[in-house]
């Protein structure tokens, strides 16, 4: 049995740090990761090399001081999208990705895809120069059930874009089901899939049974235990294809607490001690490194972290605040919903 575990510094490739009020607060939770994926999905969206450049240096300045994360930029895609802008962005090292949001998906996604069709110039651009595509995998379409819409967006948008792009890279984010996971297995090198913390431990009861949690309402939303197993399976299992973005996605409680509450679980302040509990309880704290450290590295062509961070299983449970002030606003971080006994440190 292990009580103190080093790894490599972990990554996260999916983070929402938003901007303003909410970044300043939010930034410390992230800042012990190495690189973060930093999505665009501000108001307005970050759609332009210069718009990802000055976002970086809100971020850097919001960032504490000594804080080991490098944000690693993303361009939100619209059908009005110039991949001569894109490419430019990407050769020059500004972004790492573009992310892909079905029109009305998720929160702020209005200015999103709605004919794939009209993407097509860029996404073939992106092909030949090896950008990543990150994608949200749900349909919008009203008529197919919140709980199918992953499962049906493979068939219906991802699986024909993949078709008619050879050679795109893709990472299917926030993967919640078994459908999801079997995609992305089946996809090869070119394909990856990010899993967060929250789905590893949260099933559609969780939102609903009991009364309605909003703070465990994210999107995609949870599903029914059996895919939660499956994706716990398929994190602490050791498949490259999987890694960590754990789309921390901090807003308002008034936001969420609500009659119409929004998306998002704020999980930043409390993801390596969680991921922790779910890889200790599979036995499997030995994988806990490809998960978070090595896989997500490995699909972006990037090395690993040099340096590394600890984790310290203690007697007592780590104790992340309830909520955090931003600008006057309260935010919930997550609430894992079991006492966490691994405490991340600094590695000398
Ligand atoms: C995200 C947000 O709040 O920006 N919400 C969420 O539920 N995950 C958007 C997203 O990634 O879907
Ligand atoms: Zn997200």
């Amino acid at each position: 049995m292990y009580d103190r575990l080093v790894l490599r510094r972990p990554d996260d490739w999916h983070l929402h740090l938003r901007d303003g009020a909410m970044l300043a607060a939010v930034a410390p939770s992230s800042a012990a990761f190495g690189r973060a994926i930093i999505m665009p999905n501000l108001v307005p969206p970050v759609v332009t090399g210069a718009q990802a450049r000055a976002y970086r240096d809100r971020i850097r300045t919001a960032l504490p001081e000594g804080a080991a994360l490098h944000p690693l930029m993303t361009l939100y895609l619209t059908e009005g999208s110039d991949p001569a802008d894109i490419l430019a962005a990407h050769a020059e090292g500004l972004i790492a990705a573009v992310k892909l949001y079905p029109a009305g998906a998720t929160t702020n996604s209005d200015s999103g895809v709605r004919d794939f069709d009209r993407v097509r110039p860029v996404l073939e651009a992106m092909a030949g120069a090896g950008v990543p595509l990150l994608v949200h995998g749900e349909v919008t379409d009203p008529a197919v059930d919140i709980f199918d819409r992953e499962a049906v967006f493979l068939d219906r948008v991802l699986d024909p874009i993949r078709r008619a792009t050879p050679g795109l890279r893709v990472v299917l984010e926030h993967v919640t089901t078994r459908d999801g996971l079997d995609y992305v297995r089946a996809g090869g090198p070119d394909m990856g899939g990010t899993i967060t913390a929250h789905h590893l431990v949260i099933n559609r009861n969780h939102i609903l049974a009991g009364g309605i949690r909003p703070h465990y309402y994210c999107l995609p939303v949870a599903k029914r235990e059996t895919h939660r197993r499956a994706l716990v399976e398929a994190a602490t299992g050791g498949e490259t294809c999987f890694f960590l973005g754990t789309d921390s996605a901090p807003h308002p409680d008034h936001a969420k607490e609500s009659a119409c509450g929004c998306a998002g679980c704020f999980t930043a302040p409390v993801t390596m001690p969680l991921l922790a509990a779910v890889f200790e309880a599979e036995g499997a704290l030995d994988r806990l490194e490809g998960f978070a450290s090595l896989h997500g590295p490995a699909f972006y062509r990037l090395p690993p972290n040099e340096d590394r961070i600890a984790l310290v299983r203690r007697d007592v449970p780590f104790a992340a605040p309830s909520h955090i002030d931003a600008g006057g606003e309260s935010v919930t971080v997550f609430d894992p919903g079991q006492p966490l006994y691994w405490h991340p440190e600094e590695a000398e």
